[in-house]
């Protein structure tokens, strides 16, 4: 096991959602797994007055989503005693002392060492501020202990945005301090695509252009805005959800075997990925690029709100909550395959998934109408439940050579002792050990921008450009559908990893 360092954790915007739905369970998953060093805090900042105390109540005790062990009564006291709360006004650099004599006096109290993470979970716009006062007061420098830096999503609002937070991080830390986090990539299943693609001989080889037909990735949600329509309004899925999480998950399916399993190897293969995506033209971002709105509509015997009926959303909004398209990697092993990616909101269930379809084979023995056998087709499931599908053709018993397609698959549940850590933890545990791997480097995370930097541009400038509407509970606009060519449609995946091909959860 990786050593960790003692170190303390400062949250900015410890009052936030993200602190007591995440980052704070997380942490106390990783003290329930002992995977905490010996001398630890964590330091929560920001506006509010909290004294410790009234700070360890609102993030330990009364926090809902922190699952304490039910046979250790003194687990949560336990763990409360590492978290401290600091007030300060994170604009205002004078502010910055208090925060580092608090830090030295925690160091002294809590017998840590001047190793230091600081976790930016604040509006984006504090993002450079924080860093500049961070460097101001000399918390950025590492002749004492090192310094991280976690940044939350989203890393830019456009690619000029984008390009522009970057250089102002890299004044006060160096791209090694900085971690760009992205909770995809703590998914347990989206690192099994590396463990399935370069840990196997079966697969590696077939991983190409002459064996792969198409791509498609979902990540499908129920639920719809939720409290988050002042936000939401401002993003859109194409921004909220493609632009990071599932561009890095195209990266992850895609990209060649890195040299080495480490984070400067890795990073290296996504950039070139990303680079090696081609351009959407205008007319491309007009026919393979679609847009959606949820719309109003009756689920069982419930009525659910349309988009533009949300609370802190503009009555006549354009802002979309569905997103489909379709791209080409312009590379030696994917030349010419279609890559349909698509994610939204109110769609029928929660469901990501990476669908792989092989070309069916060249010559076909046992199709009586010499139309192709079914085709091989390999599914990773990221979540609801972890998993991995692969469908291929056997006999039906019986005479004759009648072929019927088969499932095998493989699901985390199924192993009654497997802990699957939350992304947040596994992602957390990696910084204090000083592993970037799994965090987004600044040059791919420009490329991606990049490549969806047009499809905002043409948004905000064409009005002519549609949002079509969908009825919530559906999979988006049936233009969406159109997108998949030969009228194979979208693999439209249940709850369940082994059905397809039915409109379940309705
Ligand atoms: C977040 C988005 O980054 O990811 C949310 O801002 C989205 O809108 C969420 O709901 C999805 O993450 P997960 O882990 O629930 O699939």
């Amino acid at each position: 096991m990786k050593k960790t360092d003692n170190q303390i954790l400062t949250i900015f915007g410890a009052s936030g959602d993200l602190t007591e739905r995440k980052l704070i369970p997380a942490v106390f998953n990783l003290f329930k797994r002992g995977f905490l060093p010996e001398n630890y805090a964590i330091l929560g900042v920001s506006r509010t007055d909290f004294s410790d105390e009234e700070y360890r109540k609102k993030v330990v005790f009364d926090n809902p989503h922190l699952k304490a062990s039910k046979d250790n009564p003194g687990e949560l006291e336990n763990f409360a005693k590492m978290v401290f709360y600091q007030s300060i006004d994170t604009k205002a650099v004078v502010d910055y002392q208090l925060l580092a004599n608090r830090l030295k006096t925690l160091c002294n109290d809590c017998h840590t060492d001047q190793n230091y993470i600081f976790y930016l979970s604040t509006p984006p716009s504090l993002y450079s501020v924080i860093s500049k006062n961070l460097g101001e007061a000399q918390l950025n420098t590492e002749e004492k202990g090192w310094k991280r830096l976690i940044v939350e999503k989203p890393f830019g609002y456009t690619l000029e945005s984008a390009k522009e937070l970057n250089n102002q991080l890299l004044e006060s830390f160096k791209e090694d301090q900085i971690y760009r986090i992205d909770h995809y990539l703590g998914k347990e299943t989206v690192q099994n695509t590396l463990v399935a693609r370069f840990g196997n001989t079966i697969f590696e080889p077939l991983w190409n252009r002459i064996y792969i037909e198409k791509v498609e990735i979902t990540a499908a949600e129920s639920v719809g805005v939720e409290k988050r329509g002042g936000y939401y309004d401002g993003s859109g899925a194409l921004r909220d959800m493609i632009q990071n999480h599932l561009l890095q998950l195209v990266s992850l399916v895609t990209m060649e075997p890195p040299a080495r399993m480490d984070a400067e190897s890795i990073h290296n293969e996504k950039l070139k990925l990303f680079r090696s995506l081609r351009p959407l033209t205008q007319d491309d971002i007009r026919d393979n690029v679609i847009r959606g709105q949820y719309l109003n509509s009756t689920i069982g015997d419930k009525q659910y709100p349309g988009y533009r009926e949300e609370s802190g959303v503009d009555p006549e909004s354009r802002t979309e909550t569905f997103a489909a398209l379709k791209f080409y990697i312009d590379n030696w092993r994917w030349a010419d395959v279609p890559f349909f990616v698509r994610t939204g909101k109110r769609l029928p269930t929660r469901v990501s998934e990476v669908v792989i379809h092989f070309k069916p084979n060249h010559h076909h023995l046992f199709s009586q109408r010499r139309i192709a056998n079914s085709q091989n087709v390999l599914v990773f499931r990221i979540q609801p439940n972890e998993g991995i599908l692969l469908k291929f053709g056997l006999k039906v018993p019986g005479n004759g050579f009648k072929v019927e397609t088969v499932n095998m698959d493989f699901q985390y549940d199924g192993l009654t002792d497997a802990y699957v850590p939350e992304a947040y933890e596994r992602l957390l545990l990696d910084c204090m050990q000083g592993d970037a791997t799994l965090y987004a480097r600044g040059d791919s995370v420009i490329a991606a921008w990049e490549f969806v930097d047009p499809i905002l541009k043409a948004w905000k400038d064409d009005p002519d450009l549609p949002v079509y509407g969908y009825p919530s509970g559906t999979w988006g606009p049936e233009q969406a559908n159109a997108l998949i060519e030969n009228g194979h449609g979208w693999r439209n995946p249940c709850a369940n990893l082994v059905d397809d091909g039915l409109y379940c959860e309705l």
